[in-house]
């Protein structure tokens, strides 16, 4: 936790945070007139009568209210956007390098690259799936994605969200949640940063549901953090950029939109250090499905098939016997796709760095290069292996994920990613 930024602790609670003591309204949330002169406002997450245990909503009470300002105009951006159609599908595997650092200035907004994506903002499900590489803080302008909720995952340096709910700031092998419609900076403490970004126009994200597996482990409740509240009165000549329907928006605000002083509610901002993920797995034989490894996931409207799944593979050991220990050999008819923020995958003794990425579509078959197969196949069972130094995650999702043209076209995208699985021996013996 970083010095300075206070937390609190828990998932999707009914948070309570006030800058200023006294600020909020007791026993009611619209008075007449606020505490110190402020605006009332509800940010609403879900619809009204959604049913209780997946309602999501936030009181706000602020300097300002998020009405104020001038009229959105088309704002461009060449790289972010949500045009899944544009390039025909490929069954094949695909793997990129990581996407260079910026040479120009760069700030967050401005850096986001799309690689992929299914459904979208219209349809209310699906997923954008983008990468972000940035060198400079986001500097009197501001962003809301009303399209979807941003999972942040970065790869590489620190980054410090400040949200009209609070401040959050994560380093690599953190994450960090933005609501759909939560207006935010970015500011880069280590100047440059590079990352993932999974924009998820589905169902919110939330805990999977631990079955026989009792009420522990995976990501526990309290790890969670959301920021208390934290406001600033800044004036001046700022933008908000919206993302809507697919596009950019930009308006001109006269004041910093994060302004609000107190709120309580279960809608809000929230981080999560995946290290404290608690690893399951097998201690007999064989492993589980890669679904043990789910930290959030946002449903769909069918029960146990999600719109997306975040999963990640973090360091844990290895026991099982007479046992094939990495991932085995797989076709899904779910679509994967990974990064890497740390280490070495399991699965791929070479090729997959940090901050790449693989994409497997649906009925893709893929799984453990030549290497990694003749490796494991004589590795020495009587002890544990430990897997440790790594941190690979998947956004899986029901729908295929269509890569952009700019991710077919991009000379990250490695040619030869095929030639993995080409050494492959035939080891048939009848
Ligand atoms: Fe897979």
């Amino acid at each position: 936790m970083s010095v300075g930024i206070d937390y609190q602790s828990g998932f999707a609670n009914e948070f309570a945070s006030e800058a200023i003591a006294g600020t909020l309204p007791v026993g009611q949330n619209s008075p007449q007139r606020v505490a110190h002169g402020l605006y009332a406002e509800q940010l609403s997450g879900t619809a009204f009568t959604a049913p209780r245990h997946a309602n999501r909503r936030s009181w706000l009470y602020r300097i300002r209210p998020a009405a104020m300002h001038q009229p959105f105009e088309p704002l461009a951006h060449s790289t972010f956007h949500n045009r899944f159609d544009e390039a025909a599908a490929t069954p094949n595997q695909l793997r990129w390098d990581p996407l260079p650092m910026p040479t120009q200035p760069t700030d967050f907004v401005d850096g986001l690259v799309t690689i992929a994506g299914n459904g979208g903002a219209a349809e209310q499900a699906g997923v954008g799936i983008h990468v972000y590489a940035a060198n400079r803080s986001m500097e009197g302008r501001f962003f809301y994605d009303a399209d979807g909720e941003l999972l942040i995952v970065p790869q590489q340096g620190r980054l410090r969200l400040a949200t009209e709910l609070g401040v959050l700031e994560i380093e690599p092998q953190e994450i960090a949640v933005i609501p759909r419609g939560v207006r935010f900076r970015v500011e880069l403490p280590d100047g440059a940063a590079r990352g993932y970004v999974c924009e998820n126009f589905g169902a919110q994200l939330r805990l999977p549901e631990l079955g026989p597996i009792g009420s522990n482990c995976l990501a526990n409740a309290r790890d969670f953090l959301t920021p208390v509240a934290a406001w600033e009165d800044v004036e001046g000549d700022f933008r908000l950029v919206a993302k809507f329907q697919g596009g950019l928006w930009q308006a001109a605000i006269g004041h910093s939109p994060l302004d609000v002083v107190a709120w309580h509610g279960n809608y809000a901002p929230y981080k999560y250090d995946l290290r404290r993920f608690n690893t399951i797995g097998s201690i007999s034989v064989d492993h589980p499905d890669p679904s043990i490894f789910t930290v959030l996931t946002s449903a769909s409207d069918t029960p146990g098939t999600a719109n997306m799944d975040f999963a990640i593979f973090p360091p844990r050991w290895l026991v099982a016997q007479h046992t094939f220990r990495p991932p085995w050999f797989h076709r899904n008819v779910a679509s994967e796709f990974m990064g890497l923020i740390a280490g070495v995958y399991d699965a791929k003794a070479e090729g997959f760095v940090p901050g790449g990425a693989s994409l497997h579509n649906c009925m893709s078959g893929h799984g453990p290069d030549a290497a990694t197969f003749e490796k494991a196949s004589n590795a020495d069972l009587s002890k544990p292996d430990v897997i440790g130094g790594t941190m690979a995650f998947m956004f899986e999702t029901r729908k295929v994920i269509r890569p952009t043209r700019q991710a077919l076209e991009s000379p990250q995208l490695q040619k030869n990613y095929h030639e993995c699985w080409q050494g492959i021996r035939k080891h048939f013996a009848p």
